[in-house]
C-alpha cells in the first residue's frame, strides 16, 4: 500500500449494454486477452486499495462467475435494479458498510483503457488539494453521448456535470467531458449520495450530481484533465470496442518493442496484456500471441501463427504454425505448418516439422518429427527420427492409449505405432510397419506383408492397354541391349 493507496475502488458493471447488441453482457467483452471489466479491475489493482468491490446487476451470475474465476476473486455488491450510476455506487458503499473513511476511487466497468498510472495520477491530485471530489475530465474531439464538464466562466473552476440528455444547446458544445472516474472523500460521498434525486431526463440516481451537491454545500470540487483523451474511451457498441482492442494493442505492443522484442508489423500483430517476452524476442507479420505465452531470449515466431499459452524457449522458431497450451524448448524448431495441441512439450532442439501435429507428447532432446506425422499421447526419448508420414494410434473408439518410444530410433516412414505399445531404446522400424507389439531395445522391426511380384499379369489381364505397350516396349528395350 503506498501513500495514496485509496480506502476503496468501486467498480460500476451492472448495466446490461444494449447497443453492444449482444448476448453477453457488455463488460464480460473481451479485447487482448481479458474481459472489459477485467483491464479495470487490473488498473484498480495497481493502485492496492483496501477494498475493491465491483457492482453487478444485468447478468449478475455470469458477470460474478468470471470475476471470481481467476485466483484473485473480487468482491461484488448486487444492484437489482439499474436506477443510475449513483444509486450503482450507494449500493458498492452498502457492501463496504454504508462508509469508508478516506478515499473512494469510482470507475466504470466499460473503460479498459484506463491505466493504473492515470488512477494514480486522479487520487495523487485528489489528496494533494485535499479535494472531497475529483473527477477526471478529459477534452474529446466529439463529446455526443458524454456528461459535459461546466466550469464557473471567471474562476474556471468545475459547477456541475450535465448529462448530454439534459443539456442545452450551448452545455453541448463542450467539449470536456466527465470520464465516469471519480476521487471522493468516503464519508462525504456517502453523505451526498443520500441527497441525489432522480428529477432529472432519464429518471435515475446520477452520480455526477454529488458534485454540485458537495460544491453547494461548500466543499473543495477540483477536477483532473487526463493527458490522452483515448484512455477514458468508454466501450458503448462493438464499433468502440475494435477501436479500444486496436489502441489497447498498440499500448502493448509498445511495451514491448521497449523491452526489446522486434515487431516487425506492428499493425498485423496481435499480442495479450497477459504475455511476457525476453530480449531479442522476434516476431513476424500475422502472428497472434495470446494468453500466458511466454517468448524466451532470441526466440522467433510467425509469421501467420497463433502462439496460445505457449512457452517459446530461447532461440526456438515458430513458422506458420497453432501453438497451445504447448512448452517449446530451447532451440527447437515447430513448423511450417504445425499444430501442436495442449500437453506437448518439446524437447532442447527438438523439431516438429511440416504438417505434424501433436498432442499431450513429450519429445526428447534433439528428437526430430519432421514430416506429415500425427504424434498424441505419446512419450519419445532422445535423439530419435521419427520417419515422414507416422501416425500414433491413440484412440480405440473407447479410450486413449499411450505410446512409449526410446532414445536414438529410427523409425521408417509411414509407420502405425498403435497404442499402448513400447519401443525400446536404438530400434529401427521398417518403412511401412504397424507396430502393434513392443520392441526390444536394439532390434530392427519389421511389420508388413512380404513383397510378392506377379510377373507378366498386365500383359495377360491387361492386353492392349497404355500399361502393357509400355511393359512390351521396355523388356524389347532390355533385349535390344542384351
Ligand atoms: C456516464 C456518466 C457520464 C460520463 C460517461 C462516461 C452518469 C450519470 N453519467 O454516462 O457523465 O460522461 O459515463 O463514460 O454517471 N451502471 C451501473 N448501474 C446503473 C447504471 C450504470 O452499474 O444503474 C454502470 C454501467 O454498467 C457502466 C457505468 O455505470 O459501466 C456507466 O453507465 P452508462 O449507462 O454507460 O453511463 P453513460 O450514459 O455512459
Ligand atoms: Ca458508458
Amino acid at each position: 500500500m503506498s501513500a495514496t493507496s485509496p480506502a476503496a475502488v468501486v467498480v460500476l458493471a451492472a448495466g446490461e449494454g444494449t447497443r453492444m447488441k449482444s448476448k453477453t453482457p457488455k463488460v464480460l467483452h473481451e479485447i487482448s486477452g481479458r474481459s472489459l471489466v477485467g483491464h479495470v479491475v487490473a488498473a484498480a489493482r495497481e493502485l492496492e486499495p483496501q477494498h475493491l468491490v465491483v457492482v453487478v446487476g444485468h447478468a449478475s451470475e455470469q458477470v460474478t462467475a468470471h470475476l471470481n474465476a481467476g485466483d484473485a476473486p473480487v468482491r461484488t455488491a448486487f444492484q437489482a435494479e439499474q436506477n443510475g450510476t449513483g444509486h450503482a455506487v450507494r449500493m458498492g458503499l452498502e457492501e463496504l458498510g454504508g462508509t469508508v473513511d478516506g478515499t473512494v476511487i469510482v470507475v466504470c466497468g466499460d473503460t479498459p483503457l484506463l491505466s493504473g498510472g492515470t488512477l494514480g495520477a486522479l487520487a495523487a491530485t485528489h489528496a494533494a488539494d485535499a479535494n472531497a471530489v475529483t473527477v477526471l475530465t478529459a477534452e474529446v474531439p466529439d463529446s455526443t453521448g458524454y456528461g459535459r464538464i461546466v466550469r464557473d466562466p471567471a474562476t474556471g473552476a468545475v459547477t456541475e456535470i450535465v448529462e448530454h440528455k439534459d443539456a442545452t444547446d450551448e452545455q453541448r458544445a463542450i467539449r470536456e467531458i466527465n470520464s465516469g472516474v471519480f476521487a471522493f472523500d468516503g464519508s462525504l460521498l456517502a453523505d451526498a449520495l443520500g441527497k441525489v434525486r432522480t428529477d432529472n431526463s432519464q429518471g435515475e440516481e446520477y452520480l455526477t450530481d454529488v458534485l454540485s451537491i458537495l460544491r453547494e454545500a461548500g466543499h473543495r470540487v477540483g477536477a483532473s484533465v487526463a493527458g490522452d483523451h483515448r484512455e477514458i474511451l468508454g466501450i458503448n457498441n462493438r464499433l468502440q470496442l475494435a477501436e479500444a482492442r486496436r489502441l489497447m494493442n498498440e499500448r502493448l505492443l509498445e511495451r514491448a518493442m521497449l523491452a526489446g522484442v522486434t515487431i516487425v508489423d506492428p499493425a498485423s500483430t496481435l499480442i495479450d496484456a497477459t504475455v511476457t517476452y525476453e530480449r531479442d524476442a522476434v516476431v513476424h507479420p500475422g502472428t497472434q500471441l495470446l494468453g500466458s505465452t511466454h517468448l524466451g531470449e532470441d526466440s522467433e515466431v510467425g509469421p501467420n501463427s497463433r502462439i496460445e499459452d505457449t512457452l517459446v524457449g530461447a532461440g526456438a522458431r515458430v513458422d506458420n504454425s497453432v501453438t497451445l497450451s504447448a512448452e517449446i524448448g530451447p532451440g527447437a524448431t515447430v513448423g511450417p505448418y504445425a499444430y501442436l495441441r495442449p500437453g506437448t512439450r518439446l524437447g532442447v532442439r527438438s523439431k516438429a516439422g511440416t504438417y505434424v501435429e501433436m498432442k499431450n507428447a513429450t519429445i526428447g532432446e534433439g528428437t526430430k518429427v519432421p514430416h506429415l506425422s500425427y504424434v498424441g499421447d505419446a512419450t519419445i526419448g532422445d535423439h530419435t527420427n521419427i520417419g515422414a508420414a507416422s501416425v500414433f494410434v491413440n484412440y480405440d473408439g473407447v479410450a486413449k492409449h499411450h505410446t512409449t518410444i526410446g532414445s536414438h530410433c529410427r523409425t521408417g516412414s509411414d509407420n502405425m505405432f498403435v497404442a499402448p505399445v513400447t519401443v525400446g531404446d536404438g530400434v529401427y522400424t521398417a518403412a511401412g510397419s504397424v507396430i502393434t507389439k513392443d520392441v526390444p531395445s536394439g532390434s530392427l522391426a519389421v511389420a508388413r506383408g512380404q513383397q510378392r511380384n506377379i510377373e507378366g499379369w498386365v500383359a495377360r489381364k491387361r492386353p492392349g492397354s497404355a500399361a502393357a505397350q509400355a511393359a512390351q516396349a521396355s523388356s524389347q528395350g532390355a533385349d535390344g541391349e542384351s
